[in-house]
């Protein structure tokens, strides 16, 4: 069985699939982060993530996995490192190229072949998975995720002003938004589910609930 969640960053999307995958026996796929493993390879390579045909010819090399959740870019342990902002701003430039998309799509649909998963990221129920049996879509208001952001940053140790991080998050959204391929929407059959007042549990609880009404 597929579950897909999709919605843009900041809506609690990566901990509510992580933990909704442990509570139902799942195991779990965080697109995401595999399209900023492309990202920070470019950069490591001084290839600019924007250039369709020499950003893809850098995937084509890659070897990308997940182990006891850790990301493993080529063996080496980058789950921290992909974190890092310069990473985020080049993950929405590559994911804008349709060649590392057709990639990457390809290794999420392999990892998904004969396992239970919950899987998130912007084009899972519409593109990668549009057969799954349950479907989700987790917004929340610019001002909220841009809030969770920046408490998440703090818990690093890092002190960024809101308006900055409103502002790159426009940016990224925009690009996830309006790129001809593969554009961050929800899929006809997902559920929307606005998070910006729900805590954590009380969205875990009801997805748990709907999942199981499919899948007792
Ligand atoms: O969820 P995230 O912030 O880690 O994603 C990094 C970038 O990758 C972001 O710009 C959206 C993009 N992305 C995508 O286009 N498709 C996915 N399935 C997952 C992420």
């Amino acid at each position: 069985m597929i579950v897909t969640i999709d919605g843009p960053a900041g809506t609690g999307k990566s901990t509510v699939a992580r933990q909704l995958a442990d509570r139902l026996g799942f195991e779990f796929l965080n697109t995401g982060a595999m399209y900023r493993a492309v990202a920070l390879a470019c950069l490591r390579r001084g290839v600019d993530p924007a250039a369709d045909a020499a950003a893809d010819a850098v995937a084509a090399q890659l070897s990308i996995r997940f182990a006891h959740h850790r990301l493993l870019l080529n063996d080496e342990d980058v789950t921290e490192a992909i974190r890092q902002p310069e990473v985020s701003h080049a993950a929405s430039q590559v994911a804008a190229i349709p060649a590392v998309r057709a990639r990457l799509v390809e290794l999420q649909r392999g990892a998904a072949e004969g396992i239970d998963l919950v899987t998130e990221g912007r084009d899972q129920g519409t593109v990668v998975f549009p057969e799954a049996e349950c479907k989700f879509f987790l917004t929340a208001s610019p001002e909220e995720r841009a809030l969770r952001r920046q408490r998440e940053l703090a818990e690093q140790g890092q002190d960024i002003q809101l308006e900055e991080i409103l502002q790159q998050q426009t940016e990224r959204d925009d690009r996830d938004l309006n790129r001809t391929v593969a554009p961050l929407k929800p899929a006809i059959d997902a559920e929307i589910l606005d998070t910006s007042h729900m805590p954590l549990a009380e969205v875990l609880d009801h997805l748990e609930r709907r999942v199981r009404a499919v899948r007792p």
